[in-house]
């Protein structure tokens, strides 16, 4: 279909108008499961999955790729992911949790976070998580104490850590998710110091193992330009802490940030692509250096599960509101909001949007999809052209909703959260069940 970039890879529109995802009639789906849902196409979040691990694979002759679960986690995710050959790169005790429950082995998890509890280290020990990637000074001692007696329940083991640091490097589109610049909470900084004294510092522990330096540079990033620039960053204090120490350590992380396509037209980073550019400034940095590669490893989160999903609204009231300068526009309401994408509200965000369950020959109006919270900035959707005869009852798709949807959405206003619904095959299958009233009234005490 046109716009390929932008939905599902199996997403079709029939002569009826009607979409469908994986041979699925987005119709029936929405007439079994109620609306909003997210409907998630499996065979696409798979083949990017693999897309990343192979191109990675391919241009370092070996690569780690960990999906970066803080976009969208559920078990099935995480056993698919898994399944197509990546590791698991956790946030929480929560996302830890589903990861484990899923069957993924602690070593192929890792975890981070810049305030882990100790619930969080002695459920990453006692899992044997494969990494926890350092984020403070202060964390080397909590994670050593922790690792006192041992790791995954083997006395002899120490904890196996990565130090986050911050390159100085500023990327990705906002400025709530660029996390390496230095005036932000993440990492330890290179410029300051802190990094080099931290990596030495973990040596200096004999309950920790030091596996590797970790570096993320923000997120929905389309410049390849920050990639190499960190490495390059990352590459020299590896060098340098080897000069200190005698300890060149084996492993470098680039962390995610991938940027995707949210509007047709838009060009997403392509893999290959990136994993080339990395690849050559990694094997020049370390020539110049006069230091074997490292291994590298990468967390991409938004660019494996972004396109693979999107919403599907129900329009309510549709309504014409003229503008200062007498034009008008059309506010379409769907049954949704900032609570199931609160990523227009956060960052101004844009989106796309299709009616999909019918055809229209109306010529197209200038609308606004607005969603049903008491709030004016509660937007879905701020300038697309819909079809001009767009009424209660249709039924629209927003596409690139899988990543930071329905993992940040909320209960604002009471409303439940969406189900999220995984289509293969023409089969449907609910990964995470719709929330009712009575889950909300559950959670209150009276
Ligand atoms: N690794 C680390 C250490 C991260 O902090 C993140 C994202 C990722 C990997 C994955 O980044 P991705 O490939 O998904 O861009 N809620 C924001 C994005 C926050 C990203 C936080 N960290 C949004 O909706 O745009």
């Amino acid at each position: 279909m046109t716009d390929a970039h932008v939905w599902p890879a199996s997403a079709a529109v029939g002569a009826d108008g009607a979409m469908r995802v994986a041979g699925a009639d987005l119709r029936a789906l929405a007439a079994e499961h109620g609306t909003p849902a997210y409907v998630l196409d499996e065979a696409d979040l798979r083949s990017r999955a693999r897309a990343w691990r192979e191109a990675w694979n391919d241009a370092f002759g070996t690569a780690d790729v960990y999906y970066a679960g803080k976009a969208f986690l559920s078990v099935a995710v995480a056993r698919w992911v898994h399944d197509e050959g990546l590791r698991i790169d956790t946030a929480t005790g929560g996302e830890l949790a589903v990861a484990l429950r899923a069957g993924v082995p602690g070593e192929a998890i890792g975890l981070h976070g810049n305030n882990k509890s100790d619930a969080e280290l002695v459920a990453a020990r006692d899992a044997g998580v494969g990494r926890v990637v350092i984020d403070s000074m202060a964390e080397i001692d909590r994670v050593a104490a922790v690792a006192a007696d041992g790791w995954g329940g083997d006395p002899g083991r120490r904890a196996p850590v990565m130090v986050r640091v911050t390159t100085g490097v500023h990327a990705g589109g906002h400025e709530y998710i660029a996390t390496a610049h230095e005036d932000q909470k993440f990492g330890l900084s290179v410029a300051g110091g802190q990094a080099l004294a931290a990596l030495e510092a973990v040596l200096d522990r004999p309950e920790l193992e030091l596996l590797g330096i970790h570096s993320h540079i923000g997120s929905q990033i389309l410049d390849p330009a920050g990639f190499t620039l960190a490495a390059r960053t990352v590459l020299a204090l590896r060098s340098q802490l080897a000069a200190l120490t005698g300890v060149l350590v084996e492993e470098v992380d680039l962390g995610g940030g991938f940027g995707v396509a949210y509007l047709p037209g838009e060009v997403p980073l392509d893999p290959v692509r990136i994993a080339k550019d990395v690849a050559a400034t990694v094997a020049d940095a370390c020539a110049e250096l006069g230091t074997p590669q490292p291994r590298i490893s990468i967390e991409p989160g938004r660019s494996i599960v972004g396109p693979s999903t999107l919403t599907l609204y129900t329009v309510g009231t549709v309504k014409p509101v003229t503008l200062d300068d007498s034009t008008v526009r059309t506010y379409v309401s769907v049954d949704g909001g900032m609570s199931d994408n609160l990523r227009p509200a956060l960052y101004g965000a844009r989106y796309h949007a299709a009616l999909v369950s019918r055809t229209s020959d109306a010529a197209p109006v200038r609308a606004r999809v607005v969603g049903k919270h008491c709030e004016s900035g509660d937007i879905v959707v701020h300038d697309v052209d819909l079809p001009g005869d767009v009424a209660a009852g249709d039924l629209l798709a927003v596409p690139v909703t899988g990543a930071y949807g329905r993992s940040m959405a909320s209960n604002y206003n009471l409303v439940p959260r969406p189900p999220v619904v995984a289509v293969a095959d023409g089969v449907w299958r609910v990964l995470v069940r719709r929330e009712t009233i009575d889950d909300l009234l559950a959670l209150d005490q009276g």
